[in-house]
């Protein structure tokens, strides 16, 4: 990231690459360019910078579970240039709620003028040029995207009522039915065809302990042999029905292990999906009892409750191998998360990465491990901050382009691994 100073907005169209170069090119970013929010500045410029937010929920305006809230991270990368058209959500009363609290707040000037609409259509219909958005930011629930299905296809709309407007779209890409994945990948051509820039929010892609990893890999020219990944959600925390209901959010691993098999392809690369073979604990199995869940089960119909554990192992194309655990088991708030990533003579041990990210590297001539951390790191605000300065055409004198780490196509690849994982686990399950 670089300082207003150094920043040259160039005179390419708002949102549009030019056709044949995807989204993520060199796929990785010098982890000294990944700034914590309170030493970045706001973009430079002075004219409008028009979002529009589809989803009025905790990704788009922050929660207690978590530290996301992208609302929050456009204010500071945009400052006064960021003007919220419109905020869609079907449910209006929470729209408005929290518009009314940013118009109570220092932050008036983007929102006093956004207008709320319960579909895109209404938007489109009553929209004046003048509210024409730059990028369109998708934090709706992904039952409702990511198919060509009317009513559940906000991206094709999106690309046809806005052709060239950059896209900003929550993981995961869709939760609906495994035989639908591959309209994601219909939507991935589109939009890689169409030249648009998207980012999917794998925000752990953009960590600075990540990228540390990846420059490791690079600079040493290594090949990985093994990713080990193991995911334990504080599961006490998580108070929302639907999570726990495969109907509705498809599973802990489609919905949040997703994370984690996104950043094991990251390193790994694409996967056999033929190999995945995997095993579950259910709920109906005695060790899989829980004692301090915040929603009453029974309320679930039994055949859409969730797993406790889930544990899988697959090939990368390139024969490297991969595992992955993902655990529903921890009480309190914090969330126990591990990556190990294994390549001759080195491991990297990525832990904790969503409350204090630590590396821990193992190399060649040296038993032990040393250890890196990295205090006031924010993802959410780096992914956002790439995201802007890609559709700006943000260039350092002496850098190259920014980075968009996580481009549709390898979005729903991710979404195709963990619908694996579960159906492997499925099959592999005893009745109760
Ligand atoms: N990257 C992360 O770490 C992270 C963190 C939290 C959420 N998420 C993702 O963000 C997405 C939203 O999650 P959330 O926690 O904000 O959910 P939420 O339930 O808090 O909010 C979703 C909002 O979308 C609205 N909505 C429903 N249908 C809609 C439609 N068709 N169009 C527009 N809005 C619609 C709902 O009324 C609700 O207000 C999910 O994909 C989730 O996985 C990602």
């Amino acid at each position: 990231m670089s300082t207003p100073s150094s920043r040259r907005p160039s005179e390419r169209p708002s949102g549009r690459r030019p056709s044949g170069i995807p989204g993520s090119r060199r796929g990785s970013i010098d982890p000294s360019r990944l700034v914590s929010i309170d030493k970045a500045v706001a973009i430079g410029g002075n004219d409008n910078f028009n979002v529009l937010f589809i989803g009025a929920g905790n990704i788009m305006f922050g929660s207690p579970e978590g530290p996301w809230n992208h609302s929050f991270r456009l204010e500071h990368k945009l400052g006064p240039r960021l003007k919220v058209v419109a905020l869609i959500d079907p449910n209006t009363e929470r729209a408005a709620a929290v518009l009314e609290k940013k118009c109570a707040s220092f932050v008036v000037s983007a929102y006093q003028n956004t207008r709320i609409f319960k579909t895109l259509d209404d938007f489109v219909k009553n929209m004046s040029p003048r509210d024409r958005p730059k990028a369109v930011i998708v934090g709706s629930p992904p039952m409702f995207r990511g198919t060509t299905k009317p009513g559940r296809d906000v991206e094709l709309q999106i690309l046809k009522h806005f052709p060239g407007v950059a896209l900003f779209i929550e993981k995961p890409v869709a939760t609906g039915p495994k035989e639908e994945i591959s309209e994601g990948f219909q939507l991935a051509k589109q939009i890689s065809e169409s030249g648009t820039v998207c980012s999917v929010g794998y925000m752990l892609r953009y960590l600075r302990a990540v990228q540390t990893m990846k420059q490791i890999i690079d600079d040493n020219d290594l090949t990985v042999m093994a990713t080990v990944a193991r995911y334990a959600c504080a599961y006490e925390a998580i108070a929302k029905p639907d999570w726990w209901d495969k109907s509705k959010s498809a599973g802990p691993v489609i919905e949040q292990g997703t994370h984690f098999c996104d950043l094991s392809r990251y390193f790994g690369g694409d996967v056999d999906i033929s190999t995945v073979v995997a095993h579950s604990l259910e709920w109906y199995e005695a060790p899989g009892k829980l004692s301090k869940m915040q929603v009453d089960e029974r309320q679930i119909p039994e055949e859409n409750r969730i797993p406790r554990v889930t544990s899988a192992t697959w090939k990368y194309e390139n024969g490297a191998v991969g595992s992955f655990t993902h655990v529903v088991g921890l009480q309190g708030h914090n969330y126990s998360c591990e990556l190990e990533v294994f390549a001759d003579g080195y491991s990297l041990k990525l832990v904790n990465p969503y409350v204090q990210p630590v590396l821990y590297i193992r190399k060649p001539g040296d038993d032990d491990e040393t250890v890196q951390r990295f205090p006031d790191d924010d993802p959410f605000f780096s992914e956002i901050s790439h995201f802007i300065d890609v559709i700006e055409d943000i260039e350092d004198e002496d850098e190259e382009d920014s980075q968009i780490l996580s481009s549709y196509d390898d979005a729903v690849k991710s979404y195709q691994l963990t619908w694996a994982i579960r159906e492997a686990s499925e099959k592999s399950k005893k009745s109760p």
